[in-house]
């Protein structure tokens, strides 16, 4: 029982400090349905702070918005420090000048740069509202902040493409542009349809161009320039199939939570189900109510939700490891 009725905080904190963003990208639901986001309200950031971070091992930025657009981004960071919790920040990098880039260095932070393209005219056809110059002045500013740490600092910059059929064709050029920009891993992620319109989501998608010979063919190139180059490169391909489970359990319910920044309060960001919110119940009664506990209940017994069954986190219970 105590399975389902745990009296211990989630290890990892995923939060979405705000919905907002200056970009729109056409991959993205801020392209569509005037979607205007939200701050995490102070309250929910001080319940964050006090009583989330003390507890956790990893907290990572995300979300649907742009984290580095949050007034409180720094008490988030100052607090994740001081407990010595392993960070990491998606960001699109348009606003990652020196100052922030220094600041997060010296939490030691994971910085995973969106980059879509290292081609200019691909970058601001995906990335609306984004200058690929400026971006690239601003990842620049990487190789002088990352030699002015100590040795034993573990800061590391890594690239996000997501990738679409604009820009597939680009792979190669993106493995150089990460390597010369001094990135670890370069993660290729298929495009998702989340909250994308329709004729968009039909022009973008890769269902049928996956199907053919000379996606694999070039999949199987790159793949093979990438360990030439001896440079890391993962892809995450998206699937609609149920997957075969390859463990019983994911931890997520019982040791992951991710707030939104409305103070929704999930376990990830793949099941659609929200279990909570901050702004109007404490984390005790999220964390430990009804709600979640049916939630685990279920997945206890085998009984998974739909997303769960063609879940892409590494962690779900389709994955490996
Ligand atoms: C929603 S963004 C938020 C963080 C930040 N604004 C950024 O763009 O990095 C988080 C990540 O999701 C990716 N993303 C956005 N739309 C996507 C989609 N339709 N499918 C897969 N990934 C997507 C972004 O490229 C980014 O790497
Ligand atoms: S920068 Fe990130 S949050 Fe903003 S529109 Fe692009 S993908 Fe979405
Ligand atoms: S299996 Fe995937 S979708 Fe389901 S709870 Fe775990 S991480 Fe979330």
């Amino acid at each position: 029982m105590t399975l389902l009725y745990p009296k211990i905080y989630p290890k990892r904190l995923h939060l979405e400090l705000t919905s907002c963003c200056n970009y729109r990208c056409i991959i993205c639901a801020h392209r569509y349905d005037n979607f205007l986001g939200e701050n995490m309200s102070d309250a929910v950031k001080n319940t964050v702070i006090n009583e989330l971070i003390p507890h956790a091992t990893q907290l990572e930025l995300q979300g649907t918005g742009e984290s580095l657009l949050y007034d409180g981004l720094c008490n988030i960071i100052n607090a994740a420090k001081k407990y010595q919790c392993e960070l990491i920040i998606i960001t699109s990098a348009s606003l990652l000048d020196k100052e922030k880039m220094l600041m997060l260095a010296n939490a030691e932070c994971q910085i995973i740069i969106s980059m879509d393209s290292a081609i200019k005219s691909t970058y601001e056809k995906i990335r609306i509202n984004g200058d690929f110059d400026s971006v690239c002045a601003n990842i620049d500013y990487w190789k002088y902040v990352k030699n002015s740490l100590p040795s034993d600092n573990k800061s590391f910059l890594s690239i996000n493409m997501v990738m679409c059929s604009l820009n597939y064709t680009e792979l190669i050029e993106m493995i150089d542009f990460a390597i010369v920009n001094g990135a670890e891993y370069l993660f290729v992620t298929e495009i998702r349809p989340c909250a994308i319109d329709k004729s968009s989501w039909n022009s973008l998608n890769l269902q049928e161009i996956k199907k053919t010979d000379d996606f694999q063919k070039l999949i199987a190139e790159v793949k093979a320039y990438a360990q030439q180059k001896n440079f890391r490169l993962v892809f995450n391909f998206m699937t609609d199939i149920e997957k075969e489970y390859k463990r019983n359990i994911c931890c997520s319910p019982w040791e992951h939570v991710f707030v939104f920044a409305s103070g929704d309060v999930s376990v990830c960001c793949e099941v659609p189900m929200i279990f909570g919110n901050l702004n109007k119940s404490d984390f005790d009664s999220i964390w430990n109510g009804e709600k979640l506990n049916k939630f685990r209940a279920s997945m206890a017994i085998g009984d998974y939700s739909d997303r769960c069954k063609t879940c892409c986190l590494p962690w779900g219970i389709t994955m490996d490891s």
